[in-house]
């Protein structure tokens, strides 16, 4: 099955905001990939509300919103109120992860976990069957443009294992350096869904380039 492909607009133009949403929605990418940074939980500062509200009046595609802040708990109704379709909350950055999944959940939008590449995938062992998604970082989480981690397939093949054991509904999805390469790889161990942001905007030919990983050949 071909993956779900999400472009992160992280590594748009954003001067040019409105025509980078409109060439993805004319692209075969599935979701709108979303980060958000706090300058606390990460070491950068990306955006917040106004500009996310701004792709969405723009977006065709479901947005997929990535929070890398802490306390995420304190801003999910007004992420679901912006535009969110899916959100992830950190592992790392919730207290008490349960509560947090089902306040997502009650917002009607679907609920992910992502992991930085230190947790341990059967940490979500208790969890798994309450989510929509499992973001695997295979950078750490902050900037966009950093280079894969070559152990991000021992641990899709992990949480997959995870996955079909608690028989959950959770969709994998890679986060960081995923290009051409690699994704094969990720397919085969796992993964539905891969973010890809500098490989994609960095390219001559974007829309090309989400169609080539949207087909990607699984050896
Ligand atoms: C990293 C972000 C990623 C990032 C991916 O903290 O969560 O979504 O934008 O960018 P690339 O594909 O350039 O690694
Ligand atoms: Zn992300």
């Amino acid at each position: 099955m071909n993956p779900l492909i999400a472009p992160s607009v992280l590594a748009s133009d954003f001067g040019n905001l409105q025509a980078e949403v409109e060439m993805l929605n004319k692209s075969q990418a599935d979701w709108l990939h979303i980060d958000i940074m706090d300058g606390r939980f990460v070491p950068n500062i990306s955006f917040g509300f106004p500009v996310l509200e701004a792709i969405q009046r723009h977006a065709k595609k479901p947005l997929d919103v990535h929070l890398m802040i802490e306390q995420p708990e304190h801003y999910i109704e007004q992420f679901r109120a912006a535009g969110a379709e899916n959100i992830t909350v950190h592992y790392e950055a919730c207290r008490h992860l349960h509560r947090t999944i089902q306040q997502i959940k009650q917002t009607g939008a679907k609920a992910g976990v992502a992991l930085n590449p230190h947790t341990a995938v059967q940490l979500l062992e208790d969890s798994i069957a309450d989510l929509d998604v499992v973001i695997i970082m295979s950078v750490n989480p902050g900037f966009g443009g950093q280079k894969f981690i070559e152990n991000t397939y021992r641990r899709v093949e992990q949480l997959k294992e995870l996955i079909v054991a608690r028989g959950s509904k959770a969709l994998i999805e890679i986060d960081g350096g995923v290009n051409q390469q690699n994704a094969p790889k990720l397919l085969a161990a796992g993964a539905d869904v891969l973010v890809a942001g500098s490989f994609v905007f960095t390219a001559s030919d974007p829309l090309q380039t989400i169609a080539d990983l949207k087909h990607v050949i699984v050896h």
